[in-house]
């Protein structure tokens, strides 16, 4: 076949095949709301009041997960390497309980909250500063947000358990509570006085 020939082939131009990447719509579900009916056997009354708890749950884990991740990036001293270390750990697994909680969320019919601007809006940890801090107040900061987390993942346990929501409990107790412990275990042990060399 000529070159010449191949020219004669008529086509639709490059228009047709380029990507139809710039579009958009209306959501098709609201943030707060949950799917009305589910074939779960959980209601839609009691389906809402775990979701928002879970989101504010979510909120704070993503929070926690991102200040290990601040902390992992900035310590400095001479146990730099080892907590260098356990803090992007410790990252990681919470990582693995925001995407839990997210999916939980999903599950009950609900809408997960996700990006960093609404997460600053919900969480109720307390704000940490941009600057580096010393090692004692960084695990400080990161043993005060895994009390409170604890303390709403209990009492939101309790709740769900009243709701029927059984699934959610084990969760909350299985998952969150428990390696929150771990971690206030691994952390607090930080902050002990403990000679190296000397026995006092
Ligand atoms: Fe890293």
């Amino acid at each position: 076949m000529s070159t010449s020939a191949l020219k004669e082939v008529p086509t639709k131009g490059p228009d047709h095949i380029s990507p139809q990447w710039k579009q958009s719509a209306r959501p098709i579900q609201k943030f707060g709301t949950v799917i009305r009916s589910l074939p779960i056997g959980i209601d839609e009354r009691a389906r809402t009041e775990v979701c928002e708890q879970l989101n504010l749950m979510l909120a704070d884990t993503s929070s926690l997960r991102d200040l290990y991740k601040k902390s992992h990036w900035q310590v400095g001293g001479p146990t730099f390497y080892q907590l260098h270390l356990l803090f992007d750990k410790h990252f990681g697994e919470q990582a693995e309980l925001v995407d839990q909680l997210g999916e939980r969320i999903q599950t009950l019919g609900g809408v997960s909250v996700a990006m960093a601007h609404d997460i600053a809006e919900l969480t109720r940890i307390a704000r940490p500063p941009r600057d580096r801090e010393e090692v004692p107040v960084q695990i400080s900061r990161l043993l005060e947000a895994h009390e409170l987390i604890i303390k709403n993942a209990r009492a939101l346990a309790k709740k769900a358990q009243d709701l029927g929501d059984d699934a959610t409990n084990d969760l909350l107790v299985s998952d969150v509570v428990r390696t929150n412990e771990l971690q206030v275990w691994f952390l607090s042990e930080h902050l002990v006085e403990m000679p190296l060399v000397h026995a006092k």
